[in-house]
């Protein structure tokens, strides 16, 4: 069955909401004629690292460039292994695999599907080549960082956040980005903050380390043509930094729009028992970057969803252990990612989704319990 009609693109609603603004920024920053690393990174790299609550933020390509250029600034590479879920985007993983570093796969808590300090205590037990651990705050849960803070400190380990899936996410009112010794975004057109084709940054309170990343970012150079370090080239362009700002200025109210829709969905799951609507831990605000709920007939409900034309999603099919090409990285037991990997459905979630679209689901959800 078709997708039903009330379930509008995100990024091209983004683009609607903002195209007076973005055409305009676009037209003065192409006359400018100054198309890498001018005025507008400059500023947005400013305006973003004044959002997340840092000192830095440093445009690059995209998220998978974002963690590789930080692990590469922190000089963790061959020879060193970093932790980070299997529970995650395949990017989160496959940047550390560029870097030149190793990862090692950690289980997640069965609530909020981040790293847990449990599982980093194991698999800091078993390998003493972890030299960096990569909390992901999937779907925009933030990890518990305290926890792993203490661990990381303990055993002189640094803690990273990949933020691609948490803009604006916060923990003890502090948003994530600024929560840890480094943390790398991705602005893919339908994140939470989205360009329109690809972006990426990475934040820092540490001068030293974005001296570095910004070395890094750029073939390595401190002064033109001379390369003090090897680099890559991983440069955010002018026209996504454009696109960018302005899109900055609403995601406050993008992000309250998508947590007033998910709480529709919390509240319509109460009267559903084959379903487990998301948790929010104490002391965190969730930045819903996608709405995944927990069955156990998952397959069924979610066959059922598309013949009703509801566009569900898995985030993801299958963790990253569990695909060919990262069959043979090492790990611990993963038992709470193996349990929840078949349960998983993302229900639609995005800021321009109507309350017509979610009660739709809502309606579709229902008929389920009943047939
Ligand atoms: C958790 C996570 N990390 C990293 C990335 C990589 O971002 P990008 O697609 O911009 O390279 C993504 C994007 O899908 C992601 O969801």
């Amino acid at each position: 069955m078709e997708t039903h009609s009330l379930f509008n693109s995100y990024p091209l609603e983004d683009y609607r909401a903002h195209r007076q603004e973005i055409e305009a920024s676009l037209h003065a920053m192409l006359e400018r004629g100054h198309y890498i690393l001018g005025g507008e990174v400059t500023t947005f790299e400013r305006e973003f690292a004044e959002w997340v609550g840092v000192r830095h933020a440093i445009g690059v390509a995209n998220g998978t460039d974002a963690i590789e250029v930080l692990l590469r600034g922190l000089g963790i590479g061959c020879g060193d292994a970093v932790a980070v879920p299997s529970h995650t985007a395949v990017a989160s993983v496959s940047a550390i695999a560029r870097s030149g570093a190793t990862p090692v796969f950690l289980d997640v808590d069965a609530a909020t599907y981040t790293i847990t300090t449990g599982s980093l205590e194991a698999a800091l037990r078993e390998d003493n080549s972890i030299k960096a651990a990569l909390a992901v705050h999937l779907y925009g849960h933030p990890a518990d960082v305290a926890g792993l803070q203490v661990l990381c400190d303990q055993r002189g380990i640094v803690l990273l956040e990949d933020c691609a899936q948490a803009h604006g996410a916060t923990w003890q009112k502090r948003k994530v980005g600024s929560l840890a010794r480094g943390a790398a975004f991705s602005f893919y057109p339908t994140k939470n903050l989205g360009a329109i084709g690809d972006g990426g940054a990475i934040t820092t309170d540490d001068d030293k380390l974005a001296v570095r990343i910004r070395e890094v970012r750029q073939y390595g150079w401190r002064e033109r043509y001379i390369s003090a370090v090897e680099g890559v080239n991983s440069r955010l362009d002018e026209m996504q930094a454009a696109i960018l700002r302005v899109k900055l200025r609403t995601l406050y109210a993008r992000n309250a729009a998508r947590r007033r829709l998910a709480a529709l969905y919390t509240e319509g799951l109460r009267e559903l028992s084959f379903a487990d609507a998301p948790v929010v831990k104490p002391g965190c605000e969730h930045a819903f970057h996608l709405y995944v709920i927990r069955s156990k007939h998952r397959d069924a409900l979610m066959k059922h969803l598309l013949d009703a034309g509801v566009p569900v999603a898995l985030h993801y099919p299958a963790a990253v252990h569990q695909q060919p090409a990262y069959a043979a990285v090492k790990h611990g037991s993963l038992t709470q990612t193996e349990a929840l990997v078949p349960e998983i459905l993302s229900l639609p979630l995005h800021p321009f989704l109507s309350d017509d679209a979610v009660q739709f689901t809502l309606d579709a959800m229902l008929k389920f319990s009943a047939s």
